[in-house]
Protein backbone atom coordinates (compact mmCIF):
# COMPACT_ATOMS: atom_id res chain seq x y z
CA UNK A 1 0.00 0.00 0.00
CA UNK A 2 0.81 3.57 -0.19
CA UNK A 3 2.32 5.89 3.10
CA UNK A 4 0.47 7.87 4.57
CA UNK A 5 2.36 9.93 7.12
CA UNK A 6 0.16 11.61 8.81
CA UNK A 7 -2.86 10.04 10.21
CA UNK A 8 -5.56 12.32 12.36
CA UNK A 9 -7.78 9.40 12.93
CA UNK A 10 -5.44 8.82 15.58
CA UNK A 11 -6.69 10.88 17.79
CA UNK A 12 -10.50 9.16 17.08
CA UNK A 13 -9.37 5.59 17.93
CA UNK A 14 -11.33 5.43 21.37
CA UNK A 15 -13.56 7.12 23.58
CA UNK A 16 -10.89 8.22 25.60
CA UNK A 17 -8.70 9.33 23.14
CA UNK A 18 -11.80 11.75 21.63
CA UNK A 19 -12.62 13.21 25.24
CA UNK A 20 -9.01 13.74 25.84
CA UNK A 21 -9.21 16.23 22.26
CA UNK A 22 -12.27 17.28 22.77
CA UNK A 23 -12.13 21.15 22.20
CA UNK A 24 -15.95 22.47 23.12
CA UNK A 25 -18.07 21.19 25.94
CA UNK A 26 -22.07 21.20 26.95
CA UNK A 27 -22.75 21.44 30.36
CA UNK A 28 -25.73 22.42 32.29
CA UNK A 29 -24.26 25.23 33.55
CA UNK A 30 -24.31 26.95 30.03
CA UNK A 31 -27.65 26.76 29.70
CA UNK A 32 -30.87 29.79 30.13
CA UNK A 33 -33.97 28.21 29.68
CA UNK A 34 -36.93 30.60 28.90
CA UNK A 35 -40.44 30.64 30.83
CA UNK A 36 -43.35 31.73 30.50
CA UNK A 37 -45.62 32.92 33.20
CA UNK A 38 -49.23 33.24 33.70
CA UNK A 39 -51.90 34.69 36.10
CA UNK A 40 -53.70 31.75 38.05
CA UNK A 41 -53.88 28.42 38.63
CA UNK A 42 -53.18 26.26 36.00
CA UNK A 43 -50.17 25.13 33.78
CA UNK A 44 -51.10 24.95 30.36
CA UNK A 45 -48.89 22.85 27.67
CA UNK A 46 -47.93 24.81 24.45
CA UNK A 47 -49.23 23.73 21.18
CA UNK A 48 -46.40 25.40 19.49
CA UNK A 49 -43.52 24.35 21.94
CA UNK A 50 -44.31 20.80 22.48
CA UNK A 51 -42.91 20.39 26.17
CA UNK A 52 -43.37 23.66 27.23
CA UNK A 53 -45.81 25.17 29.06
CA UNK A 54 -47.94 28.62 30.06
CA UNK A 55 -46.58 28.51 33.92
CA UNK A 56 -48.55 29.29 37.53
CA UNK A 57 -46.51 31.33 39.75
CA UNK A 58 -46.46 28.38 41.85
CA UNK A 59 -45.90 25.34 38.86
CA UNK A 60 -43.03 28.36 37.77
CA UNK A 61 -41.47 28.02 41.28
CA UNK A 62 -41.35 24.17 41.19
CA UNK A 63 -40.20 23.90 37.57
CA UNK A 64 -37.14 26.45 38.69
CA UNK A 65 -36.56 23.81 41.51
CA UNK A 66 -36.47 21.08 39.07
CA UNK A 67 -34.32 22.51 36.90
CA UNK A 68 -32.01 23.47 39.67
CA UNK A 69 -31.47 20.58 40.81
CA UNK A 70 -30.36 19.32 37.06
CA UNK A 71 -27.53 21.75 36.92
CA UNK A 72 -29.63 25.07 34.99
CA UNK A 73 -29.70 27.79 37.50
CA UNK A 74 -30.66 30.66 35.24
CA UNK A 75 -34.34 31.52 33.79
CA UNK A 76 -35.44 33.96 31.50
CA UNK A 77 -39.00 34.97 32.31
CA UNK A 78 -41.93 35.82 29.66
CA UNK A 79 -45.38 37.27 30.28
CA UNK A 80 -48.45 35.38 29.08
CA UNK A 81 -50.73 38.65 28.98
CA UNK A 82 -54.42 37.95 28.60
CA UNK A 83 -56.28 40.39 25.86
CA UNK A 84 -58.35 42.24 28.45
CA UNK A 85 -54.87 43.55 29.62
CA UNK A 86 -53.12 44.88 26.64
CA UNK A 87 -53.30 48.55 25.36
CA UNK A 88 -51.85 50.91 23.14
CA UNK A 89 -49.17 51.60 25.15
CA UNK A 90 -48.34 47.98 26.32
CA UNK A 91 -49.00 49.66 30.37
CA UNK A 92 -49.68 46.41 31.62
CA UNK A 93 -45.48 46.02 31.08
CA UNK A 94 -44.50 48.67 34.14
CA UNK A 95 -47.67 47.79 36.37
CA UNK A 96 -45.37 46.92 39.60
CA UNK A 97 -48.17 44.10 40.87
CA UNK A 98 -48.09 42.73 36.53
CA UNK A 99 -47.43 38.58 36.81
CA UNK A 100 -43.76 39.31 36.28
CA UNK A 101 -43.08 40.87 38.96
CA UNK A 102 -44.86 38.63 40.61
CA UNK A 103 -43.48 35.60 39.41
CA UNK A 104 -39.80 37.31 40.88
CA UNK A 105 -40.49 37.80 44.04
CA UNK A 106 -42.00 34.49 44.11
CA UNK A 107 -38.95 32.92 42.31
CA UNK A 108 -36.23 34.60 44.73
CA UNK A 109 -38.50 34.03 47.88
CA UNK A 110 -38.44 30.15 47.19
CA UNK A 111 -35.23 29.81 45.65
CA UNK A 112 -32.74 32.68 46.28
CA UNK A 113 -30.40 31.12 44.43
CA UNK A 114 -31.89 31.47 41.09
CA UNK A 115 -30.63 33.90 38.75
CA UNK A 116 -33.30 35.66 36.93
CA UNK A 117 -33.31 37.53 34.34
CA UNK A 118 -36.48 39.19 32.46
CA UNK A 119 -37.41 40.33 29.04
CA UNK A 120 -38.45 43.97 28.87
CA UNK A 121 -40.03 44.93 25.51
CA UNK A 122 -43.87 45.34 25.07
CA UNK A 123 -44.96 43.02 22.32
CA UNK A 124 -46.86 40.96 24.67
CA UNK A 125 -48.28 43.51 26.46
CA UNK A 126 -49.08 45.71 23.42
CA UNK A 127 -52.51 45.77 21.06
CA UNK A 128 -49.95 46.46 17.94
CA UNK A 129 -47.65 43.37 19.12
CA UNK A 130 -44.86 45.43 18.95
CA UNK A 131 -41.83 45.38 21.20
CA UNK A 132 -42.25 49.82 21.35
CA UNK A 133 -44.49 52.48 21.34
CA UNK A 134 -46.37 52.87 17.74
CA UNK A 135 -47.35 55.93 16.25
CA UNK A 136 -50.29 55.58 13.99
CA UNK A 137 -50.63 57.84 10.79
CA UNK A 138 -53.57 59.05 8.90
CA UNK A 139 -52.60 56.84 6.10
CA UNK A 140 -52.68 54.17 8.13
CA UNK A 141 -49.13 53.65 8.10
CA UNK A 142 -46.84 53.11 11.85
CA UNK A 143 -44.03 54.16 13.01
CA UNK A 144 -42.38 52.50 15.72
CA UNK A 145 -40.62 55.15 18.19
CA UNK A 146 -37.35 54.74 19.49
CA UNK A 147 -36.80 57.21 22.18
CA UNK A 148 -40.21 57.32 23.56
CA UNK A 149 -40.01 53.55 23.82
CA UNK A 150 -37.18 53.57 25.97
CA UNK A 151 -38.74 55.87 28.19
CA UNK A 152 -41.58 53.04 29.12
CA UNK A 153 -38.95 50.52 28.81
CA UNK A 154 -37.30 52.11 31.65
CA UNK A 155 -40.06 51.88 33.63
CA UNK A 156 -40.62 47.97 33.15
CA UNK A 157 -37.13 47.41 33.83
CA UNK A 158 -36.84 49.41 37.05
CA UNK A 159 -40.57 47.15 38.32
CA UNK A 160 -38.32 43.91 37.14
CA UNK A 161 -35.58 45.49 39.25
CA UNK A 162 -37.48 46.60 42.94
CA UNK A 163 -39.12 43.46 42.33
CA UNK A 164 -35.42 41.38 42.78
CA UNK A 165 -34.76 40.63 39.12
CA UNK A 166 -30.74 39.69 38.56
CA UNK A 167 -30.99 40.85 34.90
CA UNK A 168 -32.03 42.78 32.49
CA UNK A 169 -32.87 41.55 29.07
CA UNK A 170 -34.45 44.12 26.46
CA UNK A 171 -35.33 42.42 23.34
CA UNK A 172 -36.63 45.44 21.78
CA UNK A 173 -33.56 46.79 19.27
CA UNK A 174 -34.48 50.37 20.14
CA UNK A 175 -31.17 52.19 19.85
CA UNK A 176 -29.30 53.45 22.50
CA UNK A 177 -31.87 51.70 25.26
CA UNK A 178 -28.10 49.76 26.71
CA UNK A 179 -26.93 53.22 28.08
CA UNK A 180 -30.55 55.03 29.21
CA UNK A 181 -31.54 51.79 31.20
CA UNK A 182 -28.04 51.59 32.83
CA UNK A 183 -28.41 55.43 33.95
CA UNK A 184 -31.83 54.28 35.17
CA UNK A 185 -30.93 51.62 37.18
CA UNK A 186 -28.09 53.04 38.47
CA UNK A 187 -30.01 56.25 39.45
CA UNK A 188 -32.69 54.05 41.70
CA UNK A 189 -29.86 52.13 42.97
CA UNK A 190 -29.75 49.04 41.43
CA UNK A 191 -26.25 49.08 40.35
CA UNK A 192 -25.76 45.28 40.66
CA UNK A 193 -29.06 44.93 38.30
CA UNK A 194 -27.02 43.25 34.95
CA UNK A 195 -27.56 43.98 31.21
CA UNK A 196 -27.92 41.42 28.73
CA UNK A 197 -28.58 43.18 25.72
CA UNK A 198 -30.21 41.60 22.62
CA UNK A 199 -27.03 42.81 20.29
CA UNK A 200 -27.93 41.47 16.91
CA UNK A 201 -31.23 40.06 17.09
CA UNK A 202 -32.48 39.40 13.61
CA UNK A 203 -36.51 39.83 11.55
CA UNK A 204 -36.79 36.52 11.95
CA UNK A 205 -39.35 33.84 10.54
CA UNK A 206 -37.97 31.94 12.96
CA UNK A 207 -40.19 33.61 16.41
CA UNK A 208 -43.54 31.97 14.91
CA UNK A 209 -43.88 29.71 17.34
CA UNK A 210 -43.11 31.80 20.54
CA UNK A 211 -45.32 34.50 18.99
CA UNK A 212 -48.05 31.76 19.25
CA UNK A 213 -47.56 30.76 22.60
CA UNK A 214 -47.92 34.47 24.03
CA UNK A 215 -50.26 35.73 20.74
CA UNK A 216 -47.85 38.39 20.14
CA UNK A 217 -47.46 38.29 16.73
CA UNK A 218 -47.59 42.07 15.51
CA UNK A 219 -51.47 43.37 14.20
CA UNK A 220 -49.77 45.67 11.61
CA UNK A 221 -46.17 45.73 9.44
CA UNK A 222 -42.93 43.82 10.68
CA UNK A 223 -40.52 44.47 13.09
CA UNK A 224 -37.99 45.03 10.25
CA UNK A 225 -37.10 49.21 11.18
CA UNK A 226 -35.97 47.83 14.51
CA UNK A 227 -35.11 44.21 14.18
CA UNK A 228 -31.75 43.28 11.85
CA UNK A 229 -32.11 42.09 8.62
CA UNK A 230 -30.89 38.37 8.40
CA UNK A 231 -28.68 39.64 5.56
CA UNK A 232 -26.11 41.38 7.46
CA UNK A 233 -22.74 40.52 9.70
CA UNK A 234 -21.19 43.70 9.39
CA UNK A 235 -23.84 45.61 11.17
CA UNK A 236 -23.68 43.23 14.17
CA UNK A 237 -20.20 43.85 15.03
CA UNK A 238 -21.28 47.88 15.27
CA UNK A 239 -24.19 46.90 17.18
CA UNK A 240 -21.80 44.79 19.56
CA UNK A 241 -19.39 47.94 19.51
CA UNK A 242 -22.37 50.35 20.91
CA UNK A 243 -23.38 48.03 23.34
CA UNK A 244 -20.28 47.40 24.71
CA UNK A 245 -19.63 51.24 25.02
CA UNK A 246 -22.98 52.06 26.74
CA UNK A 247 -22.19 49.33 29.42
CA UNK A 248 -23.88 45.88 28.35
CA UNK A 249 -22.69 43.43 30.67
CA UNK A 250 -23.03 40.84 28.05
CA UNK A 251 -24.30 40.15 24.35
CA UNK A 252 -26.65 37.99 22.73
CA UNK A 253 -27.38 36.92 19.40
CA UNK A 254 -30.83 35.78 18.34
CA UNK A 255 -31.31 32.88 16.05
CA UNK A 256 -28.56 31.14 16.99
CA UNK A 257 -27.85 27.81 14.29
CA UNK A 258 -28.75 29.77 11.31
CA UNK A 259 -26.08 32.77 12.88
CA UNK A 260 -23.09 30.81 13.86
CA UNK A 261 -21.06 33.07 11.59
CA UNK A 262 -22.22 36.31 13.69
CA UNK A 263 -21.58 34.64 16.83
CA UNK A 264 -18.06 33.76 15.87
CA UNK A 265 -17.05 37.09 14.21
CA UNK A 266 -18.43 39.21 17.93
CA UNK A 267 -16.79 36.40 19.55
CA UNK A 268 -13.49 37.65 17.49
CA UNK A 269 -14.01 41.49 18.31
CA UNK A 270 -15.89 41.60 21.90
CA UNK A 271 -14.16 40.86 24.98
CA UNK A 272 -17.01 40.46 26.57
CA UNK A 273 -19.55 37.23 27.29
CA UNK A 274 -21.79 36.16 24.50
CA UNK A 275 -25.04 34.81 24.52
CA UNK A 276 -27.16 32.73 22.00
CA UNK A 277 -30.54 32.17 21.83
CA UNK A 278 -31.66 29.22 20.67
CA UNK A 279 -35.18 30.42 19.35
CA UNK A 280 -38.69 28.37 19.12
CA UNK A 281 -38.59 27.54 15.47
CA UNK A 282 -35.05 26.42 15.69
CA UNK A 283 -36.33 23.97 18.69
CA UNK A 284 -39.45 23.05 17.05
CA UNK A 285 -37.56 22.14 13.42
CA UNK A 286 -35.95 19.45 15.64
CA UNK A 287 -38.69 18.50 17.85
CA UNK A 288 -41.27 18.13 14.80
CA UNK A 289 -38.53 15.77 12.71
CA UNK A 290 -38.09 13.95 15.55
CA UNK A 291 -42.06 13.71 16.44
CA UNK A 292 -42.21 12.20 12.60
CA UNK A 293 -39.42 9.83 13.46
CA UNK A 294 -36.97 10.82 10.92
CA UNK A 295 -34.31 12.68 13.43
CA UNK A 296 -32.94 11.38 16.83
CA UNK A 297 -34.15 14.03 19.22
CA UNK A 298 -31.49 13.54 21.70
CA UNK A 299 -28.91 13.94 19.43
CA UNK A 300 -29.85 16.45 17.37
CA UNK A 301 -30.08 18.64 20.12
CA UNK A 302 -27.17 18.19 21.78
CA UNK A 303 -25.17 18.59 18.00
CA UNK A 304 -27.08 22.03 17.69
CA UNK A 305 -26.19 23.14 21.15
CA UNK A 306 -22.95 22.26 21.12
CA UNK A 307 -22.17 23.65 18.04
CA UNK A 308 -23.21 26.66 18.82
CA UNK A 309 -20.84 26.79 21.49
CA UNK A 310 -18.12 25.78 19.22
CA UNK A 311 -19.09 28.56 17.21
CA UNK A 312 -18.06 31.01 20.66
CA UNK A 313 -21.38 31.27 22.56
CA UNK A 314 -20.92 31.10 26.31
CA UNK A 315 -24.54 30.16 27.05
CA UNK A 316 -26.99 29.23 25.40
CA UNK A 317 -30.97 30.07 25.90
CA UNK A 318 -32.50 27.16 24.86
CA UNK A 319 -36.42 25.52 25.48
CA UNK A 320 -34.80 22.33 25.36
CA UNK A 321 -32.63 23.43 28.73
CA UNK A 322 -34.60 20.23 31.23
CA UNK A 323 -34.15 17.94 28.67
CA UNK A 324 -30.40 18.64 27.91
CA UNK A 325 -29.64 18.92 31.52
CA UNK A 326 -31.28 15.54 32.21
CA UNK A 327 -29.41 13.92 28.88
CA UNK A 328 -25.99 15.32 29.98
CA UNK A 329 -26.49 13.98 33.83
CA UNK A 330 -27.21 10.56 32.53
CA UNK A 331 -24.25 10.64 30.11
CA UNK A 332 -21.77 11.77 32.80
CA UNK A 333 -23.36 8.76 35.20
CA UNK A 334 -22.75 6.28 32.56
C1 LIG B 1 -39.98 39.93 21.56
C2 LIG B 1 -39.30 38.60 21.61
C3 LIG B 1 -39.42 37.62 20.64
C4 LIG B 1 -38.66 36.53 21.06
C5 LIG B 1 -38.10 36.87 22.29
N1 LIG B 1 -38.50 38.17 22.63
C6 LIG B 1 -40.22 37.60 19.40
C7 LIG B 1 -40.17 38.74 18.49
O1 LIG B 1 -39.22 39.51 18.45
O2 LIG B 1 -41.15 38.90 17.79
C8 LIG B 1 -38.53 35.27 20.28
C9 LIG B 1 -38.06 34.08 21.00
C10 LIG B 1 -38.24 32.80 20.27
O3 LIG B 1 -38.69 32.72 19.12
O4 LIG B 1 -37.93 31.78 20.90
N2 LIG B 1 -39.58 40.88 22.42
Amino acid sequence: MFDIPIRPRRNRKSASIRALMRETTLSASHLICPMFVQEGDSNDPIESLPGCYRWSISGLVDECRRLMSLGVSCVDLFAVVPDEKKDEHGSEAWNPEGIVPQAIRALKSALPELTVMTDVALDPFSTYGHDGLVLEYPDGSIEILNDESIEVLCKQALTHAEAGADIIAPSDMMDGRIAVLRAALDAEGFDDVSLMSYTAKYASAFYGPFRGALGSAPKFGDKCSYQMDPANAREALREAELDSMEGADFLMVKPATLYLDVIAALRAQSKLPIAAYHVSGEYLMIKSAAASGWLDERKAMLEALLCIRRAGADMILTYAAPDVAAWLRDEAGQ
